[in-house]
């Protein structure tokens, strides 16, 4: 089956105010593709980016406030992107996420409203979206492409980010399920595994920089993993079969892994974040005071 021809297509693209999933938006707009960006907010650098794509004048960037927990909000999304670029999206990724450092997490256990935000965010919200982006793309009769951001995190296993890697395992194997619907109504459903990436989720939330070690972890830049996406979405010579789970730990194509279904060797490298184990002195003090 063909890739997407991402020249005159249009995207919908969550958690695009930062990081990969902005490297991404930047990467379909340079391919001629419409993007709408669906987040909380937008950092400045992703401001800028929409201001100066609607001084260029070529594909159309709008940034659209969207809370990826709210279904209302996400269903809107294809409202507002079929008012602006006058068409069901052709793309459609839901790769907002957020990690876990233990005080916000399964540790701190802070959540009071009967789920995991985490879960909503990372897992529901992804998988609630292709539902969604599968009943605008089949009435609109597209054989659209759906993209997700797994991780290396759902190959690999923590006690430390134990939701987190849940969520990750989750959404690889929805992918890898999903790559059946091809079959039916032609739309095509992928993701890529990154390993660990220089944005703002690792590098500025106070509870996980510490984990980083400069000079040991290799990080990659987010447009190598907005180039993966690319790749996926555009399936040059028919590369990547549905249901693709594409680990990228390394800047190349040819050095980005499929991942098997069964008997998944896992990845080359698996301490990403060198520091990370510091984290258990937090865990250890938070069952300490639990157990008093
Ligand atoms: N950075 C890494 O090392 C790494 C590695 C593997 C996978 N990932 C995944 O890549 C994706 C993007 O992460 P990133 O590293 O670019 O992080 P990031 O923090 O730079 O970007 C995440 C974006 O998601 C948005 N977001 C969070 N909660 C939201 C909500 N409720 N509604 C709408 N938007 C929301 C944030 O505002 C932010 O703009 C995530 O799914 C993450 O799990 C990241």
């Amino acid at each position: 089956m063909p890739g997407l021809n991402l020249q005159g297509a249009s995207a919908i693209v969550t958690g695009a105010g930062s990081g990969i999933n902005l490297a991404f938006a930047r990467a379909l707009f340079e391919k001629g593709c419409n993007v709408l960006i669906a987040d909380i907010g937008l950092r400045p650098e992703a401001r800028e980016f929409v201001d100066s794509a609607a001084q260029k004048g070529g594909p159309k960037v709008v940034f659209e406030p969207t809370d990826v927990t709210d279904w209302s909000q996400l269903e809107k999304t294809f409202d507002i992107a079929k008012k602006q670029f006058g068409t069901v999206p052709d793309l459609v990724c839901p790769g907002a996420g957020i990690y876990e450092p233990p005080a916000s997490g399964f540790w701190g256990d802070i959540d009071s409203a009967s789920h995991y935000k985490l879960f909503d965010i990372n897992l529901v919200h992804p998988i609630k979206m292709t539902r969604i982006a599968i009943r605008h793309m089949l009435r609109a009769k597209k054989a659209g492409t759906i993209l997700h951001i797994a991780s290396v995190a759902a190959e690999t296993v923590s006690v430390i980010t134990p939701l987190y890697q849940a969520s990750k395992h989750g959404i690889g194997s929805f992918v890898m399920g999903m790559g059946a619907i091809e079959k039916i109504c032609g739309i095509r459903v992928l993701g890529v595994a990154p390993g660990a990436i220089a944005t703002p989720l690792l590098l500025e939330d106070p509870g996980v920089a510490g984990w980083v070690d400069p000079t040991k972890d290799k990080m990659l830049d987010p447009s190598v993993i907005a180039s993966a996406l690319v790749a996926l979405a555009e399936n040059v010579n028919d590369k990547y079969p549905p249901g693709t789970l594409l680990e990228v730990m390394d800047e190349t194509e040819d050095q980005w892994r499929i991942i098997p279904v069964f008997n998944n060797p896992g990845p080359a490298r698996t301490n990403l974040v060198s520091n990370k184990d510091s984290a258990l002195v937090t865990i250890q003090k938070i069952l300490k005071e639990e157990a008093e």
